[in-house]
């Protein structure tokens, strides 16, 4: 176990000039071991990378400059003072991702289980600080055994400076945490706070209470990958977006993210150059069936009208009633927002509406676009969703849209039913433009439901009662379950081919380029959250 010695007195010291470099050298050295080789080996024996491994897969070759790599801490109850490690812990810098600057920190668990002391946590604040001034976004990579125990309360205020400026940077630079072992107690709530959160599967585990404390308190027996593993989290709690088979592919996604969204609130993505004639899609015309309650699947439409290949979906596995992710449309960055019918029939939930809206207010923190593609028959019934507060939720993603003031665009494949209509990125809460396919049906309700209620009496008195019931569901879907009633009125811009979508919503996008929209003023909204 390496121990620190340290530096002699340098001003009494006759020490040669080549022994002082070859000094730095060592300390150097020595700091890039961490705990050192035993638990090296032992930290890849679980299958995991070490922190340093973890920013050279990260960032561009060559461009990782380290701050604090010989930051000690300062404490000395139960023989700390005698277990000292260069770095404390933690690795803390800058580098380039795809030529881009970002901020980094990676944790040690080599060195201490990788829990944060008093002066491990200065090392990360520093680099947050950094970002904030200089506009560029942080990247966490956790791997701890949370607060360092022997230092007590100051490894609880180091959480909290932390915690208090994840809650400062939102919205002004992008914050990414990447979960590469244990992160449980408070630990977690730093992630939380983060726009995106990765999880590696069997890895890597995040909860507020462990296994052992779970069983005290509720009896119940749980494991802690079934408690907070990636795939808890990402399909049931819907805490990470993003499950990654192991490391690599979650430092792969972590580099494919940060390059659809900018450096800070004031800055724009680049445009990424992509190929032209292609507008046609005429696939897209073959993918709504005829039956307006089979399912389809609303990825074919995504994949149809964007860039070849450059769908990123976020929270895949989650609420799949939604389908949410960034994508090119001629190079630019945009966030799609989309009801899935192959899930649900692509209703509106709880967890769902949850999922778009936290999707939303991200894309509108960081100036990408919004597209939205609607097919949704309305708000799930029932009282489970009643008693989880279906009536809240809905209206976390009606406000998400309604304060968004980037350009947003809404393109209604099929049912655009009841309120869903309205919070679906309607024109009536400020979407830019509004088109529909000539398979679009913008109503209160289905048309057999519809018919049901208001023509409940003369369906009740006719002597064939399905044949009343089907006359008036054609009554109703001939009025009101298509696209026109909607367009006569201005709330659709647009009918338009299919095919044309992908040409339509380049032109659009760029018209809506310089777009100024702005909030009325005030300190900020109070989202029902
Ligand atoms: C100090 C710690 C530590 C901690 C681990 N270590 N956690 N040292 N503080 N929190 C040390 C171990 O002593 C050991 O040192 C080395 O790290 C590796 O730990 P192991 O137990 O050998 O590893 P493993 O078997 O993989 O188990 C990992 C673990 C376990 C599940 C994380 O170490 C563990 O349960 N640690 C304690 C977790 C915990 O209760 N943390 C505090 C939570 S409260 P050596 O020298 O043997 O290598 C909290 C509050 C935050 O975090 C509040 C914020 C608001």
């Amino acid at each position: 176990m390496p121990i620190f010695e340290p530096i002699k007195n340098t001003f009494m010291s006759y020490q040669s000039r080549e022994d002082k470099l070859r000094k730095l050298e060592e300390l150097n050295k020595e700091a890039e071991l961490g705990g050192g080789k035993k638990r090296i080996e032992s930290q890849h024996k679980k299958g995991k990378l070490t922190a340093r491994e973890r920013i050279a897969l990260l960032l561009d070759e060559g461009s990782f400059e380290e701050l604090g790599k010989l930051v000690l801490h300062r404490s000395t109850a139960f023989g700390l003072d005698k277990q000292k490690f260069l770095g404390d812990g933690v690795v803390t810098g800058y580098g380039k991702v795809n030529g881009r600057l970002i901020y980094l920190f990676s944790q040690d668990f080599t060195v201490f289980g990788g829990s944060l002391s008093e002066a491990y946590a200065e090392k990360i604040v520093r680099i947050m600080d950094l970002a904030m001034k200089n506009g560029a976004p942080v990247i966490g990579l956790n791997d701890s055994g949370g607060a360092r125990i022997q230092e007590g309360v100051v490894s609880l205020g180091g959480y909290a400076d932390i915690f208090y400026r994840n809650t400062r940077a939102s919205g002004v630079i992008p914050q990414i945490s990447a979960i590469m072992g244990p992160c449980a107690g408070g630990a977690v709530y730093s992630p939380a706070i983060t726009d995106f959160t990765l999880m590696v599967e069997n890895t890597s585990y995040m909860f507020v209470t462990g296994p052992n404390v779970v069983k005290t308190v509720t009896q119940e027996d749980v494991t802690a990958e079934e408690l907070g593993g990636a795939s808890t989290h990402s399909t049931k709690s819907g805490v990470t977006h993003f499950s990654c088979a192991n490391e690599v592919e979650a430092i792969n996604h972590i580099k494919k993210l940060l390059s659809y969204i900018p450096q800070n609130c004031e800055d724009e993505v680049p445009l990424l150059p992509y190929d032209m004639g292609d507008e046609l899609r005429t696939g897209l015309n073959e993918i709504v069936p005829d039956n307006p309650n089979q399912p389809y699947d609303m990825r074919a439409v995504i994949n149809g009208i964007i860039d070849k290949d450059s769908f990123f979906e976020v929270h895949k596995n989650y609420a799949e009633s939604i389908v949410v992710g960034f994508a090119r449309l001629a190079g630019r960055s945009i966030g799609i927002v989309a009801n899935q019918p192959q899930s649900f029939a692509g209703v509106l939930g709880n967890n769902s509406s949850k999922k778009g809206a936290r999707f939303v207010r991200f894309c509108d923190c960081f100036n990408i676009p919004l597209l939205v593609l609607e097919d949704v028959p309305g708000f799930l019934p029932g009282t489970d969703q009643e008693w989880n507060g279906i009536i809240l939720n809905g209206a976390k993603l009606l406000y998400a849209f309604s304060e968004a003031t980037v350009p947003r665009i809404t393109v209604i494949t099929r049912k655009a039913y009841g309120g869903a209509y309205d919070v679906m990125n309607s024109k009536h809460i400020g979407a830019d433009m509004n088109y529909a396919w000539p398979t679009a049906e913008v109503a209160v309700m289905g048309a057999k439901g519809a018919a049901e209620i208001i023509f409940r009496k003369e369906i009740a008195e006719a002597e064939d009662k399905e044949a009343k019931l089907q006359e008036k569901v054609e009554e109703y879907s001939e009025k009101f379950a298509n696209p026109y009633s909607a367009t006569e009125r201005g709330y659709v811009d647009e009918i338009i081919l299919p095919e044309q979508t992908r040409k339509k919503l380049i032109t659009a996008f760029e018209m809506l380029e310089n777009k100024v929209d702005t909030l009325p003023r005030k300190k900020h909204g109070n989202i029902p959250l």
